[in-house]
């Protein structure tokens, strides 16, 4: 390589997220001193990222009014406190109540595979809430949102940098942003919760393997569903894939049990954590949602009350499943039979 090149050539790609120290060989594989080769492009590099990240940053937008749920519609008992009752919650289903647990599932997935199918450029994340809302009344089912400790809408839409709980507003979907559309439905007496992240129009390459790694972790995470074993497993699975891509792995919102109560003391890490140590049973029912950043799972909070973001704005994906500890292995339940 000739010294005009070595100077000009902007670096070929991102740095990677565990930079060199100046004394340390290159990642580039050059063989130099990392001070010597491509120091200060990413300095540079990161600088500009930066300041894209900043200036194209997703902002807070307008609420719609609330959106009534008829009275007819059986609800859980926070709708009109906004407080859940956590008393009482048993993370071990009856057979009748898992009659009843998987319908409000397969109504899960439809809705959320019904909302995915509308995501395009111009479309407001209210316009997104407009349909589950209605759709969620539809089936017979309350938004287990709605009001959930005054959750404000009938679902969340986390985009871009946002973690999970993004709130529906009038932004606008744009070309090349990722969604996440997180629905539950609290149906003869039960919730079922599932959510995915879509492409919104042409989506660039990272993001792109940001959106299938955090797939693929999520069902690492379901394929290390056993009875006998702790769930301390789960996190293991997820954890250890996220890895080998650099992803940083969110710590503080975790999967959970779930029934007729939305979110049991049930707690689901994504990360290995040796205290986890209650047994898998069968007719068991908990959510595997892990959230994956292509950065640093560091975040920061809107003064919203609900908005989670990355802090380094960088982007995000997330995945969810309603699952049941069956006796030989996991049945998903937000997931149509094939
Ligand atoms: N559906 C989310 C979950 O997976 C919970 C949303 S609670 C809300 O657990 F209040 F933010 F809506
Ligand atoms: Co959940
Ligand atoms: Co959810």
């Amino acid at each position: 390589m000739n010294d005009l090149n070595a100077v000009d050539a902007p670096a070929a790609r991102r740095p990677p997220n565990k930079l060199p120290r100046g004394n340390d060989v290159c990642w580039c594989g050059s063989g130099k001193k990392y001070k010597k080769c491509h120091e200060e492009l990413d300095t540079d590099w990161l600088r500009h990222e930066k300041q894209h990240l900043e200036a194209s940053r997703v902002r807070k937008g307008k609420l719609s009014p609330t959106r009534p749920v008829p009275a007819y519609i059986p609800r859980p008992d926070y709708a009109l406190t906004g407080v859940p009752n956590r008393e009482n919650a048993r993370n071990v289903r009856t057979p009748e109540e898992l009659v009843r647990m998987r319908k409000a599932c397969l109504a899960a997935e439809e809705i959320l595979r019904e909302a995915g199918a509308l995501v395009k450029p111009g479309l407001t994340t209210d316009a997104i809430d407009a349909f589950v809302h209605e759709k969620t009344i539809a089936l017979g089912g309350y938004p287990s949102t709605l009001n959930y400790r005054g959750f404000p809408k009938s679902l969340c839409t986390s985009v871009n940098e946002v973690i999970c709980h993004g709130i529906p507003d009038d932004r606008a979907l744009l070309d090349g942003d990722i969604v996440n559309l997180d629905v539950t439905i609290f149906l003869h007496g039960m919730h079922g919760d599932t959510n995915a992240t879509f492409l919104v129009g042409t989506v660039d390459e990272d993001s792109k393997q940001l959106v299938r790694v955090t797939h693929e972790c999520m069902m690492k995470g379901i394929e290390a569903v056993k009875p006998g074993r702790p769930i301390s497993d789960i996190g293991r699975a997820i954890e250890n894939h996220a890895n080998q891509y650099g992803y940083g792995v969110v710590r503080s919102y975790c999967g959970h049990g779930i029934g007729d109560v939305f979110h049991t003391n049930l707690q689901i890490p994504h990360y290995f954590d040796a205290r986890s140590n209650t047994k898998m049973e069968p007719g068991m029912t908990f959510t595997i949602e892990p959230m994956i950043c292509l950065g640093s799972a560091d975040e920061v909070h809107w003064n919203d009350q609900w908005t989670v973001a990355t802090k380094d704005l960088r982007r995000t994906a997330q995945f969810e499943h309603t699952v049941l500890v069956t006796d030989s292995g996991v049945e998903i339940l937000t997931q149509r039979p094939a």
